[in-house]
């Protein structure tokens, strides 16, 4: 009988804490809860059938729930960057100071099984008052912190960060942790924040901190670069692409289409100054530095393969209603829709974001997504089987199979 066993939980001293108090506090829906066993040792928690995540790691998951248990800690850190902490559990650990080791006020609230909120660093009031904080001289602990803040701001637009926080955060930058931060937690930050409401925010605050200049240098010299004002009204190439990537938020585009967003006009960070405001060549320019940011940060591949296409192709799909049928076919052909017919959509996506990311322009059409759909649809309906059927080889099927495509591209456009 189930009814008779014992709730594992029982009689342990345990508080929600973390995302899910924000959530509620500010009314927002939630992900999974965690919480904080405040007084109890590793061997009471795993003779309660509780299993512990890591072997040196303080936290438990529940048997039954699977939700994140933890130990009430003190941290220290013990070398550079994410690496190296010291944990320390035991009884003489409060609740509040697990609060304090937290990164951000509104992140350090607990609620307790009676669902009283407790607040020692004022979670509740920088809510009220819409402010990032750091909750006390422990955020340096974690440069991944830095990132954490600045995704949060994407998260909550109309909140700023505190001034003292901002200046905590340059002071870690100028003293090298952001050095340190392995690839894997800067792409799974920066990758959430992009798929955030407001993902301009994340790199608008890593910029103002200056650990946008140690991450993704390519992205921060655009900044200052001055593009064609007929063209770009906004004028300066990083506000433009900064600009892009909230419309492709608008767009409700995927993580690889943001990305590509992100990185698509990386070349223009290359343009000698003497040929400024022009670009000409950007697209090509542009291969190189997106594939050693991939590199780099370990980007998963689907992504990385979008951002070279739309960054070395973004040109093309804003011409698309003039280009030669052939060349559409081809456009077509380097995007590899007809093996991969899921790019397309992106790809496009991408592009249009791109066409309306610029100042006073954010709500022009753009025709040229509606004809590149039609263009891939009406010639990947062309089927290779007949000219086989006609007796054609290899080659001269591929070459066929082309024709057939510029021929079906070209009664579209009549
Ligand atoms: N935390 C922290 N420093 C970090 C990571 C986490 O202080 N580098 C703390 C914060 O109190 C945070 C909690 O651990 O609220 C849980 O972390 P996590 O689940 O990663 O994030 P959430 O704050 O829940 O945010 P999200 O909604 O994005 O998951």
């Amino acid at each position: 009988m189930t009814g008779n066993r014992r709730d594992p939980t029982d009689g342990l001293a345990i508080y929600r804490v973390g995302g899910t108090v924000r959530d509620e506090v500010m009314g927002r829906s939630s992900k999974d809860a965690d919480f904080v066993v405040v007084d109890a040792s590793p061997e009471q928690m795993q003779a309660r059938g509780f299993r512990p995540v890591g072997r040196d790691f303080p936290v438990f998951l529940h048997p039954e729930s699977g939700e994140e248990y933890a130990l009430a800690r003190t941290e220290r850190k013990s070398g550079h960057g994410y690496h190296g902490f010291v944990f320390h559990t035991g009884p003489d650990v409060t609740l509040e100071d697990d609060l304090a080791r937290r990164d951000l006020t509104i992140n350090a609230m607990a609620c307790s099984p009676r669902g009283e909120i407790i607040d020692p660093f004022g979670g509740r009031e920088d809510i009220e008052r819409r402010i990032l904080r750091h909750v006390s001289p422990a955020f340096r602990e974690d440069p991944v912190r830095i990132l954490r803040l600045a995704r949060f701001a994407a998260r909550f637009p109309d909140f700023r960060v505190a001034r003292k926080t901002l200046a905590l955060c340059r002071e870690m930058v100028a003293e090298g942790e952001v050095d340190h931060l392995v690839a894997e937690r800067v792409w799974q930050e920066m990758s959430q924040a992009l798929m955030e409401k407001h993902p301009a925010r994340f790199f608008e605050v890593l910029r103002e901190t200056g650990a946008l200049a140690v991450i993704l240098p390519e992205v921060d010299r655009l900044f200052g670069v001055p593009q064609v004002e007929q063209y770009h009204p906004e004028i300066d190439t990083g506000i433009h692409t900064l600009m892009v990537l909230e419309q492709s938020a608008r767009l409700n585009a995927s993580l690889a289409a943001r990305f590509a967003c992100l990185v698509h006009d990386l070349g223009k960070g290359l343009t000698p100054r003497e040929r400024w405001p022009r670009h000409i060549g950007h697209e090509k320019a542009g291969i190189v530095p997106i594939s050693e940011v991939c590199e780099r940060l370990r980007v998963p591949s689907h992504c990385r393969d979008l951002a070279l296409l739309v960054g070395e192709f973004h040109l093309h799909a804003h011409r698309a209603l003039e280009l030669r049928p052939g060349k559409v076919v081809k456009l077509l052909e380097r995007l590899d829709v007809f093996r991969r017919p899921e790019r397309l959509e992106p790809f496009l996506l991408a592009c249009e974001a791109d066409w309306r990311g610029r100042k006073g322009l954010e709500a022009r059409p753009y025709p040229e997504r509606d004809f590149l759909e039609r263009a891939s649809a009406t010639a990947t309906s062309i089927d290779a089987r007949a000219f086989v059927d006609r007796g054609l080889k290899g080659p001269a099927i591929a070459a066929a199979l082309h024709e057939a495509r510029v021929q079906a591209v070209a009664e579209l456009s009549r």
